[in-house]
């Protein structure tokens, strides 16, 4: 071998030894990145030491800002899932990307297996198609629940460039409150109405002909019980309204029974005006704790009933007796009855089985649902027994909470 083939082999192999040992880091560095999770570099040799380290560097630094994302993303989504309120995040087509349990409980979705499918097809009420296409989502929509009868208040904010919220909230009870108000309204309305008419119809005569003074007694005579009514009415109204704001009953303040009783009986007897064998009973030892007059209320409204819904020559019972729980006081008549099917709303206001007859005893539908409100004040339920043309029984049954030992007893 010359001079220069020596020195050209031992280039070569210098040569290859150097690119072996680059090939080999190499080798390193592809298995090491490859790992998923992160560990410390292999030992390396020459300037490959410093990329490695640069490598891991950068790995250690991405995988932390992930792991933060991760946490971030988690959180939110559990402060979402934290929220009162349903909320569905769609995107662009309205198409369903996430949603909390609330929204799962009030629209009936689902997100894993209604992802990516539009909102639309899965709540199904037109109103909502008709809020989408319109596009305006500046005030919420109310909905009906789908299989529940709630109301839903479903409003969508946009966000993002082109995401949506879909925020849902339970209505129910404002609803419902909304709908009472309402009718109360026009209830009232419509009772002021019917004898404010008559009233005006028999002015109108009076004015228009030439009546002589005894033709207008009569006439006026006929107008004063039109006038009674209307007093009665907002009577009725002013109390149920000042039971409604009234501080809760004192829980200390005695009510004579005795005394009470015997006002209830003498104020029915008045009412029947002989026309009803009246009898009270009163074997319980106790007198009542709270307001005297909700309670006096209470017990001459369910009286005056019995005395309104008794044809003459009827039997009514006034009892107050002790109870496992507690007292009672019951009213019991054998007067028309009321049919089953009428019972359970029957303390709704303006409530009447048959309102020509409440109307023509001047009954305003009223009376009860002040007897309720009075009762439940005192922490006592109404309770009512009756059977169409035999009779009727409304009981109220007060606990042992706002009883105290009569200071004497009654009997007659
Ligand atoms: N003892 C009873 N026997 C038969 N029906 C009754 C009796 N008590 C109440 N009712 C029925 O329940 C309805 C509601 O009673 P409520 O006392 O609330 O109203 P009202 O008697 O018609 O009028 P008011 O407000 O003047 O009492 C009555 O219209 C009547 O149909
Ligand atoms: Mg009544």
């Amino acid at each position: 071998m010359t001079g220069i083939e020596i020195a050209l082999s031992l280039a070569v192999g210098i040569l290859a030894f150097l690119l072996f040992r680059q090939l080999r880091e190499l080798g390193k560095l592809t298995r090491w990145a490859s790992q998923s999770r992160l560990s410390d570099p292999p030992e390396a040799t020459g300037r490959w030491g410093e990329v490695f380290n640069l490598l891991h560097r950068h790995r250690r630094v991405t995988l932390r800002r992930r792991r933060e994302l991760a946490r971030l993303m988690v959180r939110s989504r559990r402060g979402a899932q934290a929220l009162p309120y349903g909320v569905a995040v769609l995107d662009a087509g309205y198409r369903l990307d996430w949603c909390n349990d609330a929204a799962r409980d009030h629209l009936g979705l689902d997100p894993e297996r209604d992802r990516e499918q539009a909102i639309v097809n899965m709540v199904r009420a037109p109103e909502f198609g008709e809020y989408l296409r319109a596009a305006d989502f500046s005030e919420p929509l109310q909905l009906g629940s789908p299989g529940s009868r709630r109301t839903l208040s479903v409003q969508l904010v946009p966000f993002g460039d082109e995401d949506h919220l879909l925020l849902s909230q339970d209505v129910t009870g404002a609803a419902r409150v909304e709908a009472m108000r309402r009718d109360f309204v026009a209830n009232v309305s419509h009772e002021l109405r019917t004898p404010l008419t008559v009233l005006a119809g028999f002015l109108e005569t009076i004015q228009d002909l030439k009546l002589d003074a005894s033709r207008v007694r009569d006439y006026v005579g006929l107008m004063a019980p039109q006038a009674e009514r209307m007093k009665r009415l907002i009577d009725d109204l002013l109390t149920l309204s000042s039971l409604e704001h009234a501080p809760p009953p004192p829980a200390a303040e005695r009510v004579p029974l005795r005394t009470l009783l015997e006002r209830v009986r003498t104020e029915a007897e008045g009412l029947s005006g002989g026309k009803h064998r009246i009898s009270l009973e009163a074997a319980a030892g106790y007198d009542l704790l709270g307001a005297e007059s909700e309670i006096a209320s209470a017990f001459v409204n369910l009286v005056s009933n019995a005395v309104r819904y008794t044809p003459a020559g009827g039997e009514i019972r006034l009892r107050w007796k002790s109870t496992d729980a507690g007292a009672e006081f019951s009213v019991e008549d054998t007067g028309i009855g009321i049919d089953p099917e009428h019972l359970p709303r029957l303390t709704e206001r303006f409530y009447r089985v048959d309102r020509g007859r409440s109307r023509e005893t001047g009954g305003t539908g009223l009376g009860l649902s002040i007897v309720k409100h009075a009762l439940a004040r005192h922490q006592a339920a109404l309770s009512i027994d009756s059977a169409p043309g035999k009779g009727s029984r409304f009981s109220a049954r007060f606990p042992l909470a706002r009883l105290t030992p009569a200071m004497q007893t009654v009997s007659g």
